[in-house]
C-alpha cells in the first residue's frame, strides 16, 4: 500500500477524492488534514468527519489553518453551498479532530515513519507551506506531492488561475518551489475528467450508502457545472479525484515534465501557474504536468472504489 497524507477542503470532489482514496484499498492513508477554501475551516473539517464517518474510515483527522498565509479567505460557496457539501444528507458524527494542527500532525507522522511519504493536496496548499516553513529538515521525508491546482491554458476563478492555487498563491509558491517532486493534476486534465448524468445513474444503482452519497454529491455539484462551464457539455469536472487517481494508475494520464512558478504578484495573474511548456527558460522541469486522461478508466475506478464502501 502507498503511505499518503491527504489535505483536503470538503467539498463535493474532495469528498469523492476521499471516497476513491478509501475505497480503492491501494493506500496506508496516514492522515487527513484539513484545509480551508471551499468553505470556512470549521465547516470543511465537519464535512470531513461526516464522510469519513459514512465510508467507516477511521484515521486520524488534523485542524488547518484557518485562512490563507497573507489573504483573505474567499470561500467557494457558489459552487459547493452554504455548507461546503450540500446536497446529500449525511450521518451524524462523534469523531474529532486531533489537538493539534495539520502541520504538527505532519510532522509527527514523518518523525515516526519507516518509508518515505506522499502527500495529496486538493484544497489550498496552506497547510503543507506552514508545514514546509516550519520543519525544513522533515521534507526529506516526503516521497513526492501529487495535487489538484493550477492549469496550463486556463483559470476557472480568474481567467488566469485556478482556485486552489488563487486562494493562496504564497502558499502555494512555497509549495512549487520546495524541490520535491510534483505531479499537478490541473484544470487542463480535470476539465477531461467528466462525469455526465448516466454515470451517476450508476453510482446511484450501486445501492450503497456511500454511492447513494455519492451520486447525490455529484447532482448538486453537476447543476453549476450545466449553468457555468457549458463547454463541457453537460459533464462536471471531478477535479479532485485526479491527485489519487495518478497514484494508483498513472497509465489512464497523458503528462508533461514542465518548470512551473507560480505568479504572486500580478495583477491579473494572481495564482497563475506559469508553465514553462516549450521549455523556453531550459530549466530542470520540476512538476509533471497531468494534460489528458482517459475519462472511462477514471470514471470506472472512482466507481469500483465507492463499491467497495459500506
Ligand atoms: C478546485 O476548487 C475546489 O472548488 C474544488 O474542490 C477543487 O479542489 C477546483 O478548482
Ligand atoms: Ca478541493
Amino acid at each position: 500500500k502507498i503511505p499518503i497524507i491527504i489535505d483536503c477542503d470538503p467539498g463535493h470532489d474532495d469528498a469523492l477524492m476521499l471516497m476513491l482514496a478509501f475505497g480503492s484499498g491501494m493506500f496506508d492513508v496516514k492522515a487527513v488534514t484539513i484545509s480551508a477554501g471551499n468553505q470556512t475551516q470549521e465547516k470543511t473539517l465537519a464535512n470531513a468527519l461526516k464522510i469519513l464517518t459514512l465510508i467507516g474510515a477511521n484515521v486520524p483527522v488534523y485542524h488547518g489553518a484557518e485562512k490563507p498565509m497573507f489573504r483573505d479567505l474567499e470561500i467557494a460557496d457558489y459552487v459547493h453551498g452554504e455548507t461546503g457539501l450540500d446536497g446529500p444528507s449525511l450521518p451524524a458524527y462523534t469523531t474529532k479532530a486531533e489537538p493539534i494542527t495539520a502541520s504538527e500532525g505532519i510532522a509527527n507522522i514523518l518523525i515516526n515513519a519507516t518509508e518515505k511519504i506522499t502527500i495529496v493536496p486538493t484544497g489550498p496548499l496552506t497547510n503543507i507551506a506552514v508545514f514546509l516553513l516550519a520543519y525544513p529538515h522533515l521534507k526529506d521525508k516526503i516521497e513526492r506531492i501529487s495535487l489538484m491546482g493550477g492549469g496550463v491554458f486556463r483559470g476557472n476563478m480568474t481567467p488566469s488561475a485556478e482556485f486552489n492555487i488563487y486562494a493562496d498563491p504564497e502558499a502555494a509558491a512555497i509549495v512549487f518551489s520546495c524541490g520535491l517532486p510534483i505531479t499537478m493534476c490541473g484544470l487542463d486534465v480535470t476539465h477531461k475528467a467528466l462525469v455526465f448524468q448516466k454515470d451517476i445513474d450508476l453510482f446511484r444503482s450501486l445501492g450503497n450508502k456511500s454511492g447513494n452519497a455519492a451520486a447525490d454529491l455529484m447532482d448538486f455539484f453537476s447543476i453549476y457545472y450545466r449553468k457555468n462551464r457549458l463547454e463541457l457539455e453537460g459533464g462536471a469536472a471531478l477535479h479532485d479525484p485526479c491527485a489519487i487517481a495518478w497514484l494508483i494508475n498513472p497509465g489512464i494520464f497523458k503528462t508533461k515534465p514542465c518548470y512551473v512558478e507560480v505568479e504572486t504578484k500580478g495583477e491579473l495573474t494572481r495564482g497563475k501557474t506559469v508553465v514553462d511548456f516549450y521549455n523556453v527558460l531550459h530549466k530542470e522541469p520540476n512538476v509533471l504536468v497531468a494534460l489528458d486522461i482517459d475519462r472511462e478508466e477514471y470514471i470506472n475506478m472512482i466507481y469500483n472504489a465507492v463499491k467497495n464502501l459500506p
